[in-house]
């Protein structure tokens, strides 16, 4: 792991959790369902908006953090199908703020080797930001560090329901048979195509749901929830929460050789 002073300073108890990592115990890919803005801000007597301004900077830290931990892809839940129903001032204040981001982050994306990759309904999005998000993804395709997979107007049900039109109307122009579809071609038809499946599910402010994010991709995800609320995340949550999957065992519904084993052919 490069640059390991800049990701947790020598001597700090996360500075141990850091050391005792190995590259195969670190997920490839997190994920993140950012939750407690608003709470952030009314515990402190601010408006809401405040807890979602606070949030872009755990956002920046948590981006820089896992590309020092050299993860694979990062992916970050910012606004879901279901966040249109919110009052329109502070819909309005999170696309002001998602404009903000892209202007201010895109430099520090290109210089840090990151490829962004915003995933969800993006035709749906004003024409300004679909412009800010395309020209950031040009900019940084060609990077190849950590892919940061920013989740707008997105939903795991939505994202399936866009799958089932998309193989309903190829297979009425013939362009595929049933056979054709496995779970490989599910996830070759995704937003996520290409990506590896996350290992590990973080959500912040104590909540313990998944609130349709992933669906299909967090089949084998390990969860790791933490009552921080999201403003108040920082590199020592992201890698409390990585050295807490570092120790955990994955199954994948098998069996793990030499793992702890309570069968009923072990106990005989
Ligand atoms: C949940 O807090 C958070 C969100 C609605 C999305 C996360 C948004 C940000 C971190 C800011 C925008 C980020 C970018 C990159 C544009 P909540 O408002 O539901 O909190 P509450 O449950 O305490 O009310």
């Amino acid at each position: 792991m490069k640059d390991l002073d800049r990701l947790a300073a020598p001597g700090t108890p996360e500075r141990e959790l850091v050391d005792r990592l190995t590259p195969s115990s670190l997920p490839r890919h997190v994920a993140i369902i950012m939750d407690g803005n608003g709470r952030w801000a009314r515990q402190r007597g601010l408006p809401r908006v405040e807890g979602h301004r606070a949030g872009i900077r755990a956002v920046r830290d948590t981006v820089e953090a896992a590309a020092r931990l050299e993860l694979e892809a990062l992916t970050m839940y910012a606004f879901s199908t279901e966040n249109w129903k919110r009052p329109r001032w502070e819909v309005r204040t999170l696309m002001a703020l998602l404009k903000e981001y892209l202007a201010k982050e895109l430099r520090t994306m290109v210089d840090n080797n990151i490829r962004f990759r915003p995933i969800g309904r993006l035709g749906e999005l004003e024409p300004e930001i679909q412009q800010g998000l395309a020209q950031a993804v040009e900019l940084t395709s060609k990077n190849t560090g950590l892919t940061f997979q920013i989740a707008l107007n997105y939903s795991g049900r939505s994202e399936l329901v866009d799958l089932v039109r998309y193989a309903v109307a190829a297979a009425h122009s013939e362009k595929l048979s049933p056979d054709t579809i496995d779970e490989e071609w599910v996830a070759a038809h995704l937003t996520t195509a290409g990506m590896p499946d996350p290992d590990l599910l973080i959500r912040t402010s104590g909540e313990l749901r998944i609130s349709n994010f992933l669906l299909w991709q967090i089949a084998y995800a390990e969860l790791h929830f933490t009552p921080v609320l999201w403003p108040d995340f920082t590199t020592r949550d992201l890698i409390q929460a990585v050295a807490d999957f570092a120790r955990r065992e994955r199954r994948y519904g098998g069996v793990v050789e030499g793992g702890h084993d309570n069968t009923e052919e072990a106990a005989e």
